[in-house]
């Protein structure tokens, strides 16, 4: 692609710091605009970091990072999800204790629950509307992470950030939630999705970033991954070996 015209999001030269230690070595990466822009690489590579840092959550010892146009660099977290952006951390940051409606009730505004929003968001997470008043700990990890996005997109977002949100999860729970981030795309929501399951990959991706120790070591078009069976094994090799 050209210049990144279409970029909703845009990392360039981006290092970080964890402690001591350089985590992100001048990460280089784009989230295109209406597309789903998957973050791949193995166990390490520094995709949480890299989420981190676009959040605020770490903070980027150099280099840039611009959200539609306006930099991202110098802005607290709390200002950053205000711009529009949502992240489905790897944990999830669900409250066990409160029951869904109260989780879904503090990621709103201070008014409450936008009915169209609410509908929305229930049409694309049935299984949300048998559990609203059950206590959010009782949920099966899917059931959870469901929940974690539902949080994420009932306000109106401009980019969703979403870390492994297969993890651990059963073949059904993967093909369900792989339903409602095809729903979300359907939308034309900006993603970037973090991933290690290839086939999730596959079905919901239209752009890929590989990383490795920190750098972004590869871009393209998912098409094109799936289509180079040699390619999945040099970019990917044994970290989706299950699936290539
Ligand atoms: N809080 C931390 N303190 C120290 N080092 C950290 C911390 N968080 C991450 N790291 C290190 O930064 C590197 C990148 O970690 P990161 O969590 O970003 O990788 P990842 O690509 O998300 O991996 P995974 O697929 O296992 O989730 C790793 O070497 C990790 O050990
Ligand atoms: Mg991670």
């Amino acid at each position: 692609m050209t210049a990144g015209e279409d970029a909703m999001l845009r990392l360039e030269g981006v290092h970080t710091d964890i402690g001591r230690y350089r985590i992100l070595h001048g990460v280089d990466l784009i989230a295109r605009r209406g597309r789903v822009t998957m973050l791949l690489g193995r166990n390490g590579a520094g995709k949480t970091t890299t989420l981190r840092t676009i959040m605020g959550l770490w903070r980027a010892r150099q280099g840039q990072i611009v959200f539609d146009g306006k930099s991202l660099a110098a802005l607290e977290t709390p200002h950053i999800a205000r711009l529009g952006i949502a992240y489905v951390p790897e944990n999830m940051g669900i409250f066990g204790k409160l029951t869904v409606r109260e989780n879904m009730l503090l990621a709103t505004a201070p008014r409450g629950f936008a009915q169209p929003n609410l509908d929305r968001v229930l049409d694309s997470f049935p299984m949300l509307k048998v559990k609203w008043d059950s206590a959010a700990g009782s949920l099966s990890g899917g059931q959870k992470q469901m929940l974690a996005i539902a949080r994420a997109i009932i306000e109106p977002r401009r980019l969703l950030l979403i870390d492994e949100p297969t993890k651990g999860l059963s073949p059904a729970m993967v093909g369900q939630l792989v339903g409602a981030l095809l729903r979300l795309k359907a939308e034309q929501t900006t993603i970037l999705l973090v991933e290690q399951n290839f086939h999730v990959a596959e079905a919901v991706g239209d752009d890929f970033a590989v990383m490795d120790e920190g750098r972004i070591i590869h871009t393209g078009a998912m098409a094109a991954l799936i289509a180079d069976k040699a390619l999945q094994h040099r970019l990917l090799g044994l970290s989706m070996a299950a699936a290539v």
